[in-house]
């Protein structure tokens, strides 16, 4: 080579060098932010919740309606925020988590959703609809771990984001999911299927903490993982887990440098992060908060509207269905002249008039009626547990089609009665516990104590005054 090119090409070699550093140090320099906080909100395990059940007062939690005004409410106050969703936003499976993503498709970019993780609802969906996101390309869909077995490719368009704040911050945002919730049905089933966590973040990490200030990785997986990624990875500056397999945080805990955060079910919390931001774009300290989503906040009439359509969606779908399993039923019993399992309340009152007493006084006797002033008498989510036989076989099915099997009579408890009301009986209808936690749940029900409960439903309520019980009655 000559020495004339040679020089040039030493000159071209300088200059990029200088370049690269350039880049380098202006980009440094640049990029002091003014101190700040930054607030980050994030939600997940929705679940396809649309709105609050309202099944009990004191932990009346929840809704879209009500979420849309506590962003609201933090936005109009200046806060400088990032809105992230840990997964599972959607539930279920065909066209009933259809419905649900469409709701979610049309209520996150109505929220601002900066990012949504995949949880293991999203990646199933994903995979079934063949779609990059259960959001619409509004939201930014990010998984770094979750593939289709048949292509190798990952389902997400992305593995990671970073998103540059209102105060120039940048925030690298990686989203993973447990391997152990892409189980074997997952696989064999719907084909898809999650690298090892660990993998994925030594693949993404570097690439991520080089591009940010502040790396927030989204965890769908339980408790334990997140603490030991926390400390195996402590380039990582917050994890937020999902899908909490062990009671929710109440806390947030700090492991190293790592914040470690989780959420709480139904989307009945937001939670809050807020950080500190210096000049130079370091944390210097952190507060969390998990905000209950409660009634204090007024419905979003928007997003009233969208829990409406989308219940009506439901209806439809669940009505289909109806029709469609009785025309598909080889079932004797769904022909009318076999006797129905239920006959009711009225039928149970004609041998049993002082326990029909009893029962009329109860929250049982009305809990439809309770649904109807909410004017979600036929929501099919609503329903299950305040009518009788929902789902069963001769149960509850519209209020036009079965108006006689409104409430919670009889035979939630007791069990369908065809055969004793025909011939009486004593081996019938044995109470426990059990009959009353598949209504009485701990989403429902929180307060459910059955030694406090029972009493107030049984029929024949002890007397105060009443001599003990081995004088007899
Ligand atoms: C898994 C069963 C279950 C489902 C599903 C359910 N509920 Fe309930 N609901 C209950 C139980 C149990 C109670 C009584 C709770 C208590 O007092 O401990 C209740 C109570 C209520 C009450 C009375 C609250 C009060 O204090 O007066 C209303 C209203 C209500 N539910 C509405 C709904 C709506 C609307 C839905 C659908 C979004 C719904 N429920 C879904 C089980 C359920
Ligand atoms: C034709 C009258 C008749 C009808 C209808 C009837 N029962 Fe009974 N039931 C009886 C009689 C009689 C006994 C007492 C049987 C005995 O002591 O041998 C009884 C007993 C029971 C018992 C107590 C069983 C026990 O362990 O002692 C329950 C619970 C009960 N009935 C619930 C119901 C319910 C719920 C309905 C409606 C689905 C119903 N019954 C309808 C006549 C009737
Ligand atoms: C099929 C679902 C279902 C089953 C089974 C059920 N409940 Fe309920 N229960 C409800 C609903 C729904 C309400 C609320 C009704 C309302 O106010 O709208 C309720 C309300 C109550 C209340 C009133 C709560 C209050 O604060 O006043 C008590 C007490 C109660 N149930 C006890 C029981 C017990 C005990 C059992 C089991 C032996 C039981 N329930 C089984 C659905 C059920
Ligand atoms: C929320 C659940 C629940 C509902 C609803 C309910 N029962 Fe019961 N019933 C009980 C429990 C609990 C007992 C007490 C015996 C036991 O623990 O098995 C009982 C006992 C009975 C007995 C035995 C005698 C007695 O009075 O203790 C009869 C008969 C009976 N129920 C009939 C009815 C009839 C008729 C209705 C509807 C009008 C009804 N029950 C609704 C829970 C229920």
């Amino acid at each position: 080579m000559q020495a004339k090119s040679k020089l040039a090409l030493l000159i071209m070699l300088i200059a990029l060098m200088l370049m690269a550093g350039a880049s380098v140090f202006s980009l440094a320099a640049k990029r002091n932010v003014k101190p700040h906080q930054l607030m980050i909100l994030f939600t997940g395990d929705d679940l396809g919740t649309n709105k609050s059940c309202g099944c009990h007062s004191t932990g009346d939690y929840g809704g879209i309606p009500r979420r849309a005004n506590l962003l609201k409410k933090l936005r109009d106050a200046g806060n400088d925020i990032l809105l992230l969703d840990v997964g599972d936003a959607v539930n279920g499976a065909g066209e009933y988590a259809d419905i649900k993503a469409r709701f979610f498709a049309a209520a996150f970019p109505y929220l601002k959703y900066d990012v949504c993780g995949v949880g293991e609802m999203e990646a199933r969906y994903m995979k079934e609809f063949g779609t990059s996101t259960p959001f619409t390309n509004a939201i930014t869909t990010i998984s770094a771990n979750v593939y289709d077995i048949a292509t190798s490719k990952l389902l997400a368009p992305a593995t990671y984001t970073i998103k540059e704040t209102k105060n120039g911050l940048k925030v690298g945002v990686i989203s993973v999911l447990s391997e152990a919730l892409v189980d074997q049905y997952m696989q064999e089933k719907i084909g898809i299927k999650a690298k090892p966590v660990r993998e994925a973040l030594k693949q993404t990490l570097p690439e991520v903490r080089g591009k940010s200030d502040v790396v927030v990785l989204l965890f769908h997986g339980d408790l334990k993982t997140s603490r030991a990624l926390a400390m195996e990875f402590p380039e990582i500056d917050i994890i937020l887990d999902g899908h909490p397999t062990d009671p929710p945080l109440d806390k947030a805990e700090q492991i190293g440098n790592t914040i470690l955060a989780t959420t709480k079910s139904a989307g009945k919390y937001v939670g809050k992060i807020i950080l500190d931001i210096s000049a130079d774009r370091k944390i210097t300290k952190s507060a969390f908060e998990s905000m209950p989503v409660d009634n204090t906040y007024p419905d979003d009439e928007e997003m009233v509207k969208l829990v409406a359509q989308n219940d009506k969606d439901l209806e439809d779908y669940y009505a289909r269905m109806r029709t469609q399993y009785a025309q598909n039923s080889t079932d004797d019993r769904t022909q009318p002249r076999q006797p129905k399992p239920f006959v009711t309340v009225n039928k149970c009152r004609e041998c049993h008039p002082a326990e029909f007493t009893a029962w009329s006084k109860t929250r049982h006797a009305r809990s439809y009626n309770d649904l109807m002033k909410d004017s979600r008498a036929s929501n099919p989510e609503c329903v299950s547990c305040h009518t009788t036989g929902f789902k069963l076989q001769g149960g509850f099915t519209s209020i036009a089609e079965t108006a006689d099997l409104t409430q919670v009579q009889c035979e939630m408890c007791h069990g369908p009665g065809v055969i004793h009301s025909r011939r009486a009986n004593k081996n019938y209808g044995a109470v426990s516990m059990n009959t009353c936690v598949q209504c009485h749940n701990r989403a429902n029900s929180p307060r459910f104590d059955y030694a406090t409960y029972r009493p107030k439903i049984l029929h024949k309520p002890a007397d105060p005054n009443a001599k003990p019980p081995s004088i007899g009655h």
